[in-house]
């Protein structure tokens, strides 16, 4: 597990941008892994910049996202298809036929997991996944107690992460119970992954991830097991490493 320290969220999401666009330049078919929510948003606006700035192009680039809720389509300002239209996808050149994420209102949800488990497969492994930090320590969806050998499926969002994400509605009530979302195994199965942890409300879970032991308790801790993981924190995330 590599440790990188940035000072800020800026240099944090510089950073990261830097690797996919050397990663999407270096491959002719590069399939990208993304997550949804305030830590990558500036990743995001790095990769339009560079695509505006002719650095990078996303042609030839599919991508999977991590998770998606269940009961809103993508219309909803809150589903995460949203929210990658908005803050990514509508903004460079990819093919929309070329970017993926569970559909959180298929009529038949358990089809859907399976089905995009399969879509994953089919092209062969996701080459760069980039992932943020919950407060709990969980990886997309993947709460405390999920099995490390999951697959993507329908999960219960517990009421912590309930509350983190409440910010974005305008009730708390508004926040769905549940989600789909990629396994833990079908993200180990990821040729490389950078997770990325920004601010203070991170830190405990950077240091438990960082300092403490491999369990099913701590979703991310997995991680350890991985042959090429970056984490990338900044000060205020890492403020409370040894
Ligand atoms: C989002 C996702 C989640 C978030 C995590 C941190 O697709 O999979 O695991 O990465 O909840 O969220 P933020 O970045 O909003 O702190």
């Amino acid at each position: 597990m590599k440790i990188v320290k940035v000072s800020d969220y800026q240099e944090m999401s510089e950073w990261a941008g830097k690797q996919v666009v050397q990663k999407v330049n270096e491959l002719s078919k590069p399939i990208l892994g993304l997550a949804t929510g305030s830590t990558p948003e500036g990743l995001y606006q790095y990769l339009i910049d560079a695509y505006k700035n002719e650095e990078v192009s996303f042609k030839n680039v599919t991508t999977f996202n991590l998770d998606e809720y269940i009961g809103l389509d993508s219309d909803d300002p809150n589903s995460y298809r949203y929210f990658m239209n908005e803050k990514l996808f509508n903004h460079i050149d990819i093919d929309p036929n070329n970017v993926h994420l569970p559909n959180g209102v298929a009529d038949d949800l358990e089809k859907e997991c399976k089905d995009y488990e399969a879509a994953i497969k089919e092209v062969g492994a996701i080459d760069l996944q980039i992932l943020g930090l919950g407060v709990n320590g969980h990886i997309a969806f993947n709460e405390p107690g999920t099995s490390f050998e999951s697959r993507t499926q329908i999960t219960d969002l517990v009421e912590e992460t309930i509350e983190a994400n409440s910010r974005f509605f305008d009730n708390k009530e508004d926040v769905p119970t549940q989600a789909i979302t990629m396994g833990i195994k079908t993200i180990m199965e990821s040729k490389e992954i950078i997770l990325l942890a920004s601010g203070e409300n991170k830190a405990q879970a950077v240091k438990q991830l960082i300092e403490g032991e491999v369990t099913e308790n701590f979703p991310a801790s997995i991680l350890h097991h991985h042959p090429q993981v970056t984490i990338v924190i900044d000060q205020a995330a890492a403020s409370l490493l040894k």
